[in-house]
């Protein structure tokens, strides 16, 4: 199948990308690159210009004949959404709203989302479902449940099918280390402990030690990038066989804390970088962990690289090779 891939050029679209064609699809990535990278293509094609430019998305979807579309592109920091909301409307929702016009007008039918745990926002039962209401705390989680109601309102009214893939922490690189993690403004654990190990960070901030958990750090549900694009082929698939706004949670089912991250970072680099304890960070929940039984059952989602010593590993590995990133 045909699939544009926005934001094919970024984390979790470039390893998807790969994947599509390791499957025999013939993704088209469409990417700005203000965030995404091309070597990260691996010479897949690819569309420059932004989701908002809604003629040059229909141009490409009706000159290639494009079946499916996998939406990645939106900003994706916390943080950042909080100091700056209405870039994130901009970029998450009007850039939803644009794709979605041109794929109504191309007669694109599959849809995959790019969406998030953060939709939840802080749910009092883990591990989380599906099901539970979806009360986003933050701009970010709420741009990305707006994308999904947006979806599923077009899809009541066409023949649009979306699927929302909701990500728990995504981490990790490509097992064959031509693709890893390098974003503009590095926030995440991982990837932050690492550079720390590398000596590029004089030191990683643990942001809170006296949550309810069980080391008094938060825990989280990581869960490995190539996993995730899986995932996608899976939810294409799912589309194609008629399935149509289901969202489905992608995590491994199991907490880690942050204090367990560090030590697995330091046991996969063999370092003792330095560590700051640090006072909370605002808007953290304590715990998030996925149940993401319906993934499993549903799209047949099997995640193969589920052990935290792996995730970090195939992480640092691309760290190592590549200590500036892709430039
Ligand atoms: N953390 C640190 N030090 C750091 C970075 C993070 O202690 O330098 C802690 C955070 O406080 C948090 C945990 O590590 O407790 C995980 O933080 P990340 O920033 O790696 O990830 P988040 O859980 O905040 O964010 C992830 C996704 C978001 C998504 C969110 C859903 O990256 O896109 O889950 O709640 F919105």
């Amino acid at each position: 199948m045909k699939v544009l891939v926005t934001g094919g050029a970024g984390y979790i679209g470039s390893h998807t990308v790969k994947a599509l064609r390791r499957a025999g699809h013939l993704p088209i990535a469409l990417d700005d690159l203000r965030e995404g990278h091309e070597p990260a293509l691996l010479g897949a094609p690819l569309v420059r210009a932004a989701v908002q430019d809604r003629a040059a998305v229909e141009r490409v979807l009706r000159e290639e004949h494009v079946e499916g579309v996998m939406h990645f592109a939106a900003y994706c920091y916390v943080g950042e959404s909080v100091r700056s909301p209405l870039a994130y409307y901009e970029n998450n929702v009007l850039g939803t709203l644009r794709l979605a016009e041109a794929c109504a007008a191309a007669g694109v039918r599959f849809f995959v989302l790019s969406s998030s745990a953060a939709v939840y926002g802080e749910p009092d039962r883990q591990p989380i479902e599906e099901e539970i209401p979806c009360r986003p705390v933050n701009p970010y989680g709420r741009t990305k449940r707006v994308a999904e109601e947006l979806l599923a309102d077009l899809a009541a009214a066409s023949e649009l099918r979306p699927i929302f893939l909701r990500y728990f922490n995504a981490a990790g690189a490509d097992p064959d280390g031509e693709l890893g993690e390098d974003h503009r403004l590095e926030t995440h654990l991982i990837p932050c402990a690492l550079l720390a190990a590398l000596g590029r960070r004089p030191a990683l901030s643990v942001f809170g030690a006296d949550y309810p958990t069980p080391d008094g750090t938060c825990v989280r549900d990581f869960v490995h990038v190539t996993d995730l694009a899986d995932a996608h082929l899976k939810a294409l698939e799912f589309a194609r066989s008629g399935g149509s706004c289901r969202a489905f949670n992608l995590g491994n089912g199991r907490g880690f804390s942050v204090q367990e991250v560090v030590d697995a970072a330091r046991r996969v680099t063999g370092g003792d970088f330095p560590v700051a304890q640090e006072g909370r960070r605002p808007g953290d929940p304590p715990v998030l962990v996925a149940s993401s039984q319906r993934a499993r059952a549903e799209l047949s989602w099997q995640p193969r690289h589920g052990d935290l010593d792996e995730i970090v590993r195939t992480a640092w590995d691309w760290y190592r090779r590549h200590p500036n990133g892709y430039c």
